[in-house]
């Protein structure tokens, strides 16, 4: 009986995997333009370990910060080009694109008026708060954002210890998608971003699932996030919207 048993679960965790999702479209795999992978091999690496668990896209989305990744259209295909070639002489044949995270500091408004956004699928556009407070503009440029036909997507929220469910919802409403980090519910960023994470997807309020790529580590508590009980609500009868950037 016992027998049986750990047979079950054996077979559970080679089927349970990121299939279903597909497409993952936060990450930071671009080689050497941000805090994620320094160089190709690096980023190889980080796209071998993604596609071992079913993640057969990759949207990149390095950071553009101006006070640390100044990044903008140029230096971020330039990066896509040298990881493509890498590709291609590894023989990898997966497709990566690139957008960015766009961080909400001073210059967001002023890159959306410019309309130097970088974009995926149709007219998406990720965005990232300070894990400090939240900017006190956030509700005008959302508008903004929506007046000139993006759809803003905010990264990570479980990692914003400073909002409510309600201010969550408020955001929600005014047609902000929420990505999450499958790595929080391991609770990788601490119990406090597993608890909101968990609270976010209780009250259906997660629209995509992303790796957030940066390095080994991030590797191996992705994995680690198919084992969570949580995870399986999400990749089963949730209405989540990454397959919509296939
Ligand atoms: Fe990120």
């Amino acid at each position: 009986m016992f027998g049986l048993f750990k047979k079950k679960e054996a077979k559970r965790e080679i089927t349970f995997d990121y299939s279903s999702i597909g497409v993952d479209m936060h990450s930071h795999i671009l080689p050497g333009i941000d805090d994620g992978a320094q160089n190709p091999q690096e980023s190889i690496f980080l796209i071998k370990q993604m596609m071992e668990v079913g993640i057969k896209k990759f949207i990149a989305t390095p950071h553009i910060m101006v006070d640390y990744y100044r990044n903008n259209a140029e230096t971020i295909t330039n990066a896509l080009t040298i990881l493509k070639a890498e590709l291609e002489k590894e023989s990898i044949d997966v497709e990566v694109q690139a957008a960015a995270e766009h961080y909400f500091d001073e210059t967001f408004e002023k890159r959306i008026d410019a309309g130097e956004l970088m974009i995926m699928g149709d007219n998406y556009v990720l965005f990232e708060f300070s894990f400090i407070n939240q900017p006190v503009n956030t509700i005008p440029v959302v508008e903004k954002l929506k007046d000139k036909g993006y759809k803003p997507i905010l990264a990570h929220p479980e990692r914003y210890p400073y909002m409510d469910l309600e201010q969550f919802r408020n955001l929600h409403d005014w047609g902000v998608d929420f990505q999450m980090n499958t790595i929080s519910l391991t609770g990788y960023y601490g119990l406090g971003a597993k608890k909101i994470a968990e609270q976010l997807i209780d009250n259906q309020l997660i629209n995509f699932i992303s790796s957030d790529m940066h390095h080994p580590r991030h590797a191996e508590a992705f994995k680690k996030a198919l084992r969570m009980p949580y995870l399986e609500k999400l990749l089963f009868d949730y209405p989540l919207k990454n397959t919509l950037l296939k």
